[in-house]
């Protein structure tokens, strides 16, 4: 479906909802597009390139209108290699401690890499005249209605102006020096390196400068933490704590969880992924529980918005538990349970990862 290989985790057919599997997903430090998870919350626009047209309208010296050909051609195109990660990815974790109704057991690969190709937003935001300060927002449009917000509407999102004028968060045509898949949001789609995978809009039709975050239901009522005991049913607008820079995270993704392996020498592999402006800087690997420590190879940092890839030798015999965990470049560490991270609707889960095998 949609182009994605054989073995991906389908969740839903229809709103599209698959990440691929760990071992598919360790193939290299960029995620080919047919590995590259996709989440959707509702149907997937058709919209040809001459027919797409941008509106960023709101706190503008002018509305703007763009073509696609005008906002290839106007603009500096640039490259950011960036990570997006699902606030949903390692759900299955937070499901494991309490059940998590009605959301996506999202495991360990609703996150990804890819070269993305486009325009500086605030390179378009200064075409219109937009107003500056930090106390601004920036809000992000896109035709595909979603009738799992309530009420249903067209999915949306803000960014604060500080961030939309970053260098890195672009208006994105290219995946991988491919036009941008349907999938994935072409003709063109926001890409907010560091955020939660939903600030990135795809298929963005709309910019509005404005005094507040987005009243969008995904800004404003989903994609937000919510205390334990909170019934996310009767959740409203604003409610919980809204969800911006990516938490720390990393997960294992050789061997697979439940594998068999022979006793030995064994590689294990995974990615380690500290969102907005902090940098992984060790991973952690044990082997006895948390005992004891090794520390993981990193492989180079390609961006500042790129997750790192991480690879230990070990020596297994028997059942065995690798955990892995991350520390990032201000000296944080992730939480050791998911139990203490648990929320209503199982976002943000940067638990120390664990994987289960028996070598023999
Ligand atoms: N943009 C639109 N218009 N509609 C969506 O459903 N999903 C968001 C974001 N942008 C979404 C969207 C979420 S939650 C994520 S994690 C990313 O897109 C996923 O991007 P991908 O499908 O390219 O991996």
């Amino acid at each position: 479906m949609w182009g994605k290989r054989d073995g991906f985790v389908v969740h839903d057919r229809a709103p599209f909802n698959a990440e691929p599997s760990r071992s598919a997903l360790a193939e290299g430090a960029i995620t080919a597009i047919d590995t590259f998870y996709s989440r959707n919350h509702g149907p997937v626009p058709d919209i040809e390139r001459r027919e797409w047209r941008l509106v960023v309208t709101g706190l503008v010296g002018q509305d703007l209108t763009l073509t696609f050909d005008e906002l290839t051609s106007r603009f500096i195109p640039r490259s950011v290699v960036a990570t997006l990660q699902c606030a949903g990815n390692r759900r299955a974790g937070l499901a494991e401690v309490r059940e998590i109704p009605g959301e996506d057991p999202w495991g360990p690969c609703a996150t990804s890499t890819a070269e993305w190709r486009g325009v500086r937003l605030c390179d378009v935001l200064d075409a219109a005249g937009a107003h500056t300060g930090d106390d601004l927002h920036v809000a992000f449009t896109a035709p595909d209605v979603s009738s799992l917000a309530d009420p249903p509407q067209p999915y949306g999102s803000s960014i604060p102006a500080a961030k939309a004028r970053s260098d890195e968060v672009l208006l994105a045509w290219e995946m991988n020096s491919a036009p941008l898949p349907r999938v994935h949001g072409g003709p063109v789609r926001v890409v907010v390196p560091g955020y939660i995978g939903a600030r990135s809009v795809k298929w963005v039709t709309g910019i509005t400068v404005q005094p507040r975050p987005s009243d969008n239901y995904f800004q404003a009522t989903a994609y937000r933490i919510l205390p334990p005991d909170a019934d996310p049913d009767t959740a409203g607008p604003g409610d919980g704590i809204s969800l911006s820079s990516v938490a720390l995270n990393c997960d294992i993704l050789e061997p697979d969880d439940g594998a068999t392996v022979s006793a030995g020498p064994l590689t294990v592999r995974g990615y380690a992924f500290a969102g907005d402006d902090r940098g992984v800087a060790r991973v952690d690997v044990s082997l006895d529980g948390g005992r004891t420590w090794c520390q993981a190879d990193l492989e180079p940092e390609q961006s500042p918005w790129s997750w790192r890839l991480w690879s230990l030798c070990a020596t297994v015999a028997g059942p065995v538990t690798i955990t892995a965990r991350a520390w990032d470049t201000t000296g944080a560490m992730q939480p050791e349970s998911a139990a203490a991270l648990w929320n209503p609707k199982g976002y943000a889960n940067n638990s120390w990862a664990r994987v289960h095998l028996h070598a023999n």
